[in-house]
């Protein structure tokens, strides 16, 4: 298939190029139509995609206004690599926001803005960190209140994502620029836990800034895991990194920021921890345990759904915005064949359903050759009970972990939203995980949005998963708490996937306890009715993320941001492996 797929490539190389029409968004909104150059010679699949009906419509504020040109799709890659950022060029939806201190999404409300956002605006600028008279970020949580600071003083990439969305959706991207830039700088720092050097890619987790007020200077520490507990690397802060940029990018239409030679470095730094060769038969990424948002034990370990995710969420943003030049264009063919490998294996194999959990139930064991169903010898037995009572008739999700004999059930959150966002779940796939929410909602919704992993292990299985981790009691922290910052990326989904009306609901739930309770880190409880019992308050991630959701709620065309179309090139052929035994 791939050399097909290349030699495709090299022959549409030589195709000449034609124009079309497509929607030009100016800072003040859609305005304009433009004529824009694109290689010629659409295959089939691409005519689908980019339906020259569609692309003649008439700009509507929608969703629909996020069709993305931008997603360098297999189809696109066989009809010429000569494009480059210009790519990106006419996509870009914009926040062009102005009156920096007015919050966007409230100003232009025609109906009365709820309390909390004026309340949530001030309290984020409160967090911000900056960096030399420069905003860099925001802390992870501004809570005097808190005996011990740990590092939630510190700028956390991850924890930053939703801050800078919501920047950029109110027209403020100046500091998600700053922070992609600082960040940047970090990575090349030379980076050791004791004695061994980190790869050149990794990330920080985290980072802080140092005044000096004597001498009057600013300088930062990061953290890459050398100090974090555990000492465990970010597998999550580049691919955060990636998708940041690409939203970025898209909202403000500046294609120079990811053009730099440095931005290009960064990115194929990055892609080169994650696409190397090694002992792999999986296109999966083989991780520690707590190397994600989950940052301590909770038995993640292996290849969890988070990472997988964000994974190919961050394979499909780079695609588009790097260089076709001689090492960008080595990177984009390999990330095309990892998409390739990734979307198969992750659609065919992490995917759970009444059907597939029914086949899973009747494996055999034991089998040898090409020929095996049951491929990684997973014993029926391990299958938890309580899967069975959870898993409705309509309705799935993507596991938290596949690998030999291991099959980790539980239900995560990020991770399935996100692969919503990617499209990393087809469309059918997609609605079936939104089926599973609105059909278990007690469980995974509950009284305060959203359960990070479902459901929480207690007794010998805690003592053993987590190593005796008395902060992930069950139903508590990372292991089955409430974490408000999901909120946003179960919003963002549900705009996808066409159920704002859910989207509307959990932010009500969020609406009528967040303030009051001083915007917790997390909730525990099997409803998530109580405050965490080591929540911190003022929890940046949470307020930045009720902020978002309401943003998108309201706009859903910022959905362009951190969502990707589906790559019909890639869609799957799931097989349903038909019982072995009937
Ligand atoms: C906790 C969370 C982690 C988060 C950090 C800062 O360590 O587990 O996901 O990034 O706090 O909020």
């Amino acid at each position: 298939m791939y050399v097909l797929l290349f030699l495709h490539i090299e022959i549409s190389l030589c195709h000449t190029e034609y124009f079309w029409f497509e929607e030009l968004i100016s800072m003040d909104g859609p305005k304009e139509y433009g004529l824009r150059n694109v290689s010629s010679h659409c295959s089939i699949s691409e005519m689908d995609d980019n339906d020259l009906s569609k692309l003649l419509d008439k700009p509507r504020l929608n969703i629909e206004r996020q069709r993305s040109f931008d997603e360098r799709s297999l189809s696109e890659l066989s009809i010429g690599l000569t494009r480059g950022l210009e790519y990106l060029e006419s996509t870009y939806s914009p926040g062009g926001r102005s009156g920096l201190d007015t919050p966007a999404s409230s100003a232009r409300n025609s109906f009365e803005p709820h309390p909390m956002v004026a309340e949530a605006w001030e309290a984020l600028r409160r967090s911000l960190v900056f960096f030399r008279g420069q905003p860099v970020g925001t802390i992870a949580a501004y809570d005097h209140a808190s005996e011990e600071v740990l590092n939630y003083d510190q700028v956390f990439v991850r924890d930053f994502v939703p801050s800078a969305l919501a920047f950029l959706m109110n027209g403020e991207p100046d500091i998600v620029k700053n922070f992609l830039l600082k960040t940047l700088q970090l990575q090349g720092w030379e980076k050791k836990v004791d004695r061994f050097k980190l790869g050149e890619g990794a990330m920080p987790a985290s980072f802080k800034v140092l005044h000096d007020p004597v001498r009057k200077t600013d300088t930062i520490i990061a953290d890459f895991g050398e100090s974090a507990i555990g000492r465990v690397a970010p597998v999550d802060s580049g691919f955060w990194w990636i998708i940041l940029l690409r939203a970025y990018t898209k909202s403000t239409g500046d294609l120079t920021l990811a053009e730099t030679p440095e931005c290009q470095k960064g990115m194929r730094l990055i892609l080169t921890l994650c696409l190397s060769e090694g002992f792999d038969t999986f296109p999966t990424l083989l991780c520690a345990d707590g190397c994600s948002m989950i940052d301590r034990r909770m038995g993640i370990y292996g290849y969890p759904i988070e990472i997988q995710a964000l994974f190919f969420m961050a394979l499909r943003s780079a695609l588009p915005m790097l260089k076709l030049d001689a090492e960008g264009k080595e990177f984009v063919e390999r990330i095309v064949k990892r998409l390739h490998a990734l979307s198969f294996h992750m659609r065919s194999y992490f995917w759970l359903d009444f059907q597939q959990l029914n086949d899973i139930y009747r494996y055999k064991t034991e089998e040898y050759s090409h020929t095996a169903v049951n491929k990684f010898n997973v014993i029926p037995d391990s299958i938890p009970e309580w899967v069975f009572d959870f898993m409705p008739i309509r309705g799935g999700y993507f596991i938290g972990n596949v690998s030999p004999a291991r099959m980790d059930f539980r239900w995560f959150a990020l991770g399935n939203c996100v692969a919503i966002l990617s499209s990393l779940a087809t469309p059918e796939q997609s609605a079936a995980i939104m089926d599973l929410i609105e059909e278990r909602w007690e469980e995974l919704v509950g009284e305060m949005p959203l359960k990070i992993c479902y459901p929480a292990i207690e007794s010998h299985e805690w003592r053993i998963v987590t190593g005796c981790d008395p902060k992930n009691t069950r139903w508590s922290y990372h292991n089955g708490g409430s974490w408000p910052v999901l909120l946003w990326l179960l919003t963002a989904a549900c705009i996808k996937t066409g159920r704002p009306q859910i989207a509307r609901r959990i932010i009500d739930l969020a609406e009528s306890r967040l303030l009051k309770d001083s915007w917790p880190e997390y909730y525990d409880g099997k409803l998530g009715r109580y405050i965490g019992k080591q929540a911190r308050k003022y929890q940046t991630w949470s307020i930045a993320g009720y902020l978002v959701a309401k943003m998108l709620l309201e706009d859903p065309s910022h959905l362009g941001m951190i969502s990707l179309e589906e790559d019909k090139q890639m869609k799957p052929v799931i097989k349903r492996s038909s019982s072995w035994t009937c």
